[in-house]
């Protein structure tokens, strides 16, 4: 292995600059060339990259986003498509690729190894936390702390007013922002899609803290839940309980930002792990974290898979919690 490729795809998530940062400095002691694909497969089918050096990952690592830009490439569903960008990557003397993003992304990676014989590993990088395979993608914990924060504000409005917020967070179908939220953020109910029957607990168990004097509440909804993200969430629980609320969407606040030492750390290691990997001629793997640790996984048992289930250990913490 002579060049590779990297790309970042999907949303954008904090850590994935540092995850870059990794991979290319390892390939550099590997004597390995690096080049960056432009805004994800739309990129590698166009040929448009820029040559990445140790420099050119200088003072990146505490940046959101990402250097390289992404996007959703609906094209890439293509199998021609594909092909070209097999075949574009050959005139480009680049013999293999590291894609950054979520199970979407991976897909279309595993499709290319298929398909075409392109040696390809995968980094979990989405602030969903919904990839199979892994404890944690870059990007979630950073989300999860910006969340917090919001949190931690409306709660001296909250408490100064006594009025009920709802904050809606990011997570496309999955609930695993939200839960994580409402029990570091100490929430009074969460409602999210995998278990969106518990929305009359969450009702049960605010009414009984507003009899013994709780004066403000905090909700945290996940945007994938069935009523309708926050906003049809907050009507239901609202009337249900009488009581004047706001709703507060936190939205693309969630993406960007400075990633926390846990992004990096996980970025870092992931990105010089995938290195490896295809160095040593391991293709069709995915860095996960399992136990705390940084490990390979199989690529197609995380597409083939899905999204992993909710947390219900979190889930009983956080009603448990409130009070
Ligand atoms: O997958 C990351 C994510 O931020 C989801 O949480 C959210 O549903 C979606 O992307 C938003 O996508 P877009 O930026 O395309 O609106």
């Amino acid at each position: 292995m002579k060049r590779l490729g990297i790309l970042t795809s999907g949303g954008d998530a904090p850590g994935m600059n540092a995850a870059i940062r990794a991979a290319v400095r390892t390939a550099t002691r590997l004597g390995v060339q690096m080049v960056g694909y432009l805004d994800g497969y739309c990129g590698l089918v166009r040929g448009a990259f820029v040559e990445l050096d140790d420099r050119a990952v200088g003072n990146i690592i505490q940046r959101g986003g990402t250097i390289l830009g992404t996007s959703r490439c609906p094209e890439f569903f293509d199998p021609e498509v594909r092909a070209q960008a097999a075949n574009q990557m050959k005139l480009d003397g680049v013999d293999g690729l590291i894609v950054i993003g979520g199970d979407g992304s991976f897909r279309g990676a595993l499709a290319l190894q298929d398909e075409c014989g392109v040696a390809v590993a995968g980094l979990p990088g989405t602030i969903d936390n919904d990839v199979w395979g892994t404890e944690e993608s870059i990007g979630f914990d950073t989300a999860v702390n910006t969340a917090l924060l919001a949190i931690d504000q409306l709660r001296d409005t909250g408490e100064s007013t006594g009025m009920m917020f709802f904050v809606e967070v990011m997570g496309r179908t999955s609930g695993a922002i939200a839960l994580h939220t409402a029990v570091a953020g100490g929430a009074a109910g969460v409602v999210v899609p995998e278990a969106h029957a518990e929305i009359g607990l969450v009702i049960e168990r605010i009414r009984e803290t507003m009899a013994k004097g709780k004066r403000s509440h905090i909700i945290v909804v996940a945007e994938g839940d069935e009523a309708g993200g926050a906003f049809g969430v907050a009507p239901i629980i609202g009337k249900a309980l009488d009581r004047p609320y706001r709703v507060v969407v936190l939205g693309h606040t969630q993406r960007g930002g400075r990633p926390t030492m846990r992004d990096r750390l996980v970025a870092s290691e992931g990105g010089a792990m995938a290195v490896e990997a295809l160095v040593a001629g391991r293709t069709g793997v995915m860095i996960g974290r399992q136990g705390g640790r940084s490990v390979e996984v199989n690529l197609r048992d995380v597409v083939n898979n899905g999204h992993p289930p909710v947390n219900a250990g979190l889930l009983r913490l956080a009603q448990q919690l409130s009070g």
